[in-house]
């Protein structure tokens, strides 16, 4: 076999006003997993998705195993035993589990003259696989009773039934649980003694130092250079990713608390299982943390809040007004806005420009005469909001679907700071996020606090929700089992103690 089983070498291509990769290459050798890492837009899932033949790539080559080939297209990248585990998930959401995983294969038998599905062989092989990496749905589900976490596992599980000889793992853990990603881990250390060449991408430092064998770094469409991920220190692998030092990723937040701006009295779903009797208060000012581990009905919680989700009993007190907890609408109007975690799912409208993404939340406040859009404000804040969070894109009227993943984040995390709330609920503000830009929100959320906002953050990554809290709240099975409110008392060993208390 060859030293690397598989080689890009000089890889080009263009998008209408982006040098998306400017001669890049990439060898990863057999039984390894090789980390892909670069901020938001430097080229990473479009040099996968050349080599996938999703795109065509203007220049470059790919050999597999020492052999020149060309790949014109995902079919003919299948057949040569590539697999991809995409960073947007597509599924067929009212079809079942099964259905999903042998889209476009499904197995067949004879039926007298026709060739029919056999569903009894797919159903059994899809158990087998689900199996094979850990889980145990029903593989006559329909997808849509799944969670996005168990989705992106059957994405996983499909990756690997090809039995391909090259995985790529794009973003694969950005919706999992901790034991999601641990399952995938051992799946992958699996395949890794099996030959099989990985290439992972992620913006999680800590996983990466766990998985990978090498690392490649990417900026701005070119390559920066491959090295042993033993030999590299986190610092070391962003300074190389952003192309300058960035120490301290937290930055200082002063908390002078004002008055009391939102307030939950008693709150309770209708639901038995979700979150019951929580109350609790932020401040003008105030940074509040939310902590827990996944399924801590935290989402759920600030849903409720902002009107998405029924609530049984309880309060919701915004500026000492009791808020109707029905609409989003008027949780708007009260001054609530609201980051929600699937920002793909819920946030992202995928036909339409990034100025009207960011522009739709500020329709009804920028009119001319009474009722006409006033094109030049608005324009101005959409540009504004490009500045501001560094969204990497040619222009305003670029097509949200054409940004990258994290970009996409920006757009919609632009359009809830051009809304101006008084309340801004950010639920994993950074997932998917990478470090440059992470500072640059945390920043902007420094900002908003010290103009006396309040800002709720739901965040899963520890170092995150200690670094950037003024007070900490931890949810377990649906209840608030603590408050942390002394600077000394904000440790990894306190968030966990009441994060676990079933
Ligand atoms: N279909 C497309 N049309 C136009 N531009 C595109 C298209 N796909 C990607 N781009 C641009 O190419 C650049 C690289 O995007 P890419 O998605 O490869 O980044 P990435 O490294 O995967 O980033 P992330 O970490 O945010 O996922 C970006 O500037 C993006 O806007
Ligand atoms: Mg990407």
């Amino acid at each position: 076999m060859a030293e690397y089983y598989l080689e890009l070498k000089g890889v080009s291509k263009s998008f209408p006003g982006v040098k998306a990769l400017d001669n890049v290459s990439l060898s990863v050798r057999p039984g390894t997993v090789h980390a892909l890492m670069g901020e938001n837009g430097a080229g990473k899932s479009t040099l996968m998705k050349c080599l996938f033949g999703i795109y065509k790539m203007d220049a470059g080559e790919v050999y597999i195993n020492g052999q020149k080939v060309t790949i014109n297209n995902p079919d003919e990248a299948m057949k040569m035993g590539i697999a991809m585990v995409h960073q947007e998930l597509q599924p067929v959401l009212p079809r079942s589990v099964a259905e999903n995983m042998y889209l476009g294969r499904f197995p067949t038998r004879n039926y007298g003259p026709l060739k029919v599905i056999d569903h009894k062989k797919m159903y059994e092989d899809t158990t087998r696989w689900l199996k094979e990496v850990g889980m145990d749905f029903d593989p006559k589900a329909p997808l849509s009773t799944l969670s996005i976490g168990q989705m992106q596992s059957i994405e996983i599980a499909k990756a690997v039934s090809h039995e391909a000889k090259v995985i790529i793992f794009d973003e694969p853990t950005s919706s999992l649980s901790e034991k999601e990603v641990d399952v995938l881990f051992r799946i992958m250390n699996d395949l890794r003694s099996r030959g099989v060449a990985m290439i992972y991408i992620s913006h999680k430092m800590d996983e990466i130092k766990k998985i990978s064998d090498d690392i490649t770094i990417m900026r701005d469409g070119t390559y920066v250079g491959t090295w042993p991920a033993a030999e590299m220190t986190t610092d070391q692998i962003i300074a190389r990713m952003v192309g300058r030092e960035l120490t301290n990723v937290y930055p200082d937040h002063p908390c002078k608390p004002g008055e009391v701006i939102l307030e939950c009295r008693n709150v309770s779903s209708i639901h038995e299982k979700s979150f019951q009797d929580c109350s609790f208060k932020v401040k003008k000012g105030e940074i509040v943390g939310f902590g827990g581990l996944v399924g801590a009905q935290r989402t759920e919680l600030m849903e409720a809040i902002f009107g998405m989700r029924g609530i049984k009993s309880g309060e919701v007190i915004i500026n000492g007004q009791k808020v109707e907890t029905k609409n989003p609408r008027r949780a708007m109007n009260a001054g609530e806005g609201l980051i929600t975690e699937d920002r793909r799912g819920n946030g992202i409208l995928g036909c339409l420009s990034i100025k009207d993404n960011v522009g739709i939340s500020v329709y009804d406040k920028n009119l001319k005469a009474g009722f006409v859009l006033d094109h030049g404000k608005i324009g101005q804040i959409v540009s504004d909001s490009i500045d501001k969070l560094r969204i990497k894109t040619p222009n305003a009227q670029e097509a949200i679907a054409n940004l990258s993943g994290g970009n996409q984040q920006k757009v919609i995390i632009a359009r809830w700071l051009a809304n101006d709330p008084d309340v801004l609920i950010m639920d994993e503000p950074t997932r998917g996020i990478d470090v440059g830009a992470k500072h640059e929100i945390y920043e902007i959320m420094v900002q908003l606090q010290q103009q006396g906002k309040a800002i709720i953050m739901i965040s899963s990554e520890m170092a995150e929700l200690l670094g950037m809290s003024d007070r900490i709240y931890v949810m377990c099975n649906g209840h608030i089992r603590g408050e942390i409110t002394e600077p000394k008392d904000m440790t990894q060993e306190k968030v966990m103690h009441y994060a676990t208390m079933f």
